[in-house]
């Protein structure tokens, strides 16, 4: 099993590769892979549970689908991803949420949506035995606040404070921070003046890692952001494949003999 120190010695020295899964089957496609780490993704919201955003997304969600992957993950890293407010308002609340993950469900680190707010939270939870992945620049459970999804850090100023809280980030214990949707220039400034690793998407070559929704990779989802790459066609296999048992089964062809049972001696049930 892989630990946050073995994410933070890759960092610099190879390529980090982190996917989301939010079930067994997945998790272990992703596991066997030898993916390095597992990302109980919020995204769950959109990618499974019908939303539209992730800001529905209950710490019973996560909790539910960090068992499922963890029960499947033999050499990754598992990561719970803390959904909206289960974090920040309260210390103790955030505190048990985030412990809830590791102490019930199996993950070995949390992730938290980051900003000034997180910084203390970051250092308290390290310091209780609970690891922080942090998350800077687009942070998707403020979108009511962006109206959208725009790319972050594009002026000098606000690349500065996205520059400041990931220091923050770091000296409160963050093992890893990823950086999403910001310009490459950026994420390559702040991963050259980080120490952890940092993990990009949508934000350039030059992070330390790459992370993906599973569903945008494998081409499940229907819309997928300019940022991801589709590296298949799942979507189009499932749909065939459903097709083909819709005409089997109405064309009587299935279930043909090999897949009946019979036994001789029930003849004259009736
Ligand atoms: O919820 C998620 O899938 C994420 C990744 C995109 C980093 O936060």
């Amino acid at each position: 099993m892989a630990t946050v120190r073995d994410v933070r010695e890759k960092a610099g020295e190879e390529p980090i590769t982190m996917l989301t899964a939010y079930d067994a089957p997945t998790a272990e496609i992703v596991d066997d892979a030898g993916v390095d780490i597992v990302l109980v993704g919020d995204s769950v919201g959109n990618a499974v549970l019908g939303y539209e955003t992730t800001v529905p997304v209950s710490v019973d969600d996560i909790a539910h689908h960090v068992g499922a992957v963890s029960r499947a993950t033999e050499d990754a890293l598992v990561v719970a991803d803390m959904p909206f407010l289960s974090f920040g308002i309260d210390e103790r609340d955030s505190l048990e949420n985030a412990g809830r993950m590791l102490k019930e469900e199996g993950a070995q680190a949390i992730k938290l949506e980051c900003g000034p707010h997180t910084v203390e939270l970051t250092e308290t939870m390290v310091q209780l035995g609970i690891p922080v992945m942090a998350h800077l620049g687009l942070t998707p459970q403020h979108v009511n606040q962006y109206g959208g999804y725009p790319r972050q850090g594009t002026d000098q100023a606000a690349a500065e404070r996205m520059l400041e809280l990931a220091l923050a980030h770091e000296e409160a214990g963050a093992f890893a921070l990823v950086l999403e949707h910001v310009p490459s220039n950026v994420a390559a400034g702040i991963t050259e003046a980080l120490e952890i690793p940092t993990i990009g998407i949508g934000a350039g070559p030059d992070c330390d890692g790459q992370v993906l929704v599973f569903d945008d990779a494998v081409g499940i989802s229907e819309w997928t952001p300019s940022f991801s790459k589709q590296f298949g066609n799942v979507r189009a296999e499932m749909e065939s494949a459903v097709d083909d048992y819709v005409t089997a089964v109405e064309s009587g062809e299935f279930p043909a003999d090999e897949h009946s049972h019979e036994a001789s001696d029930l003849e004259d049930i009736y």
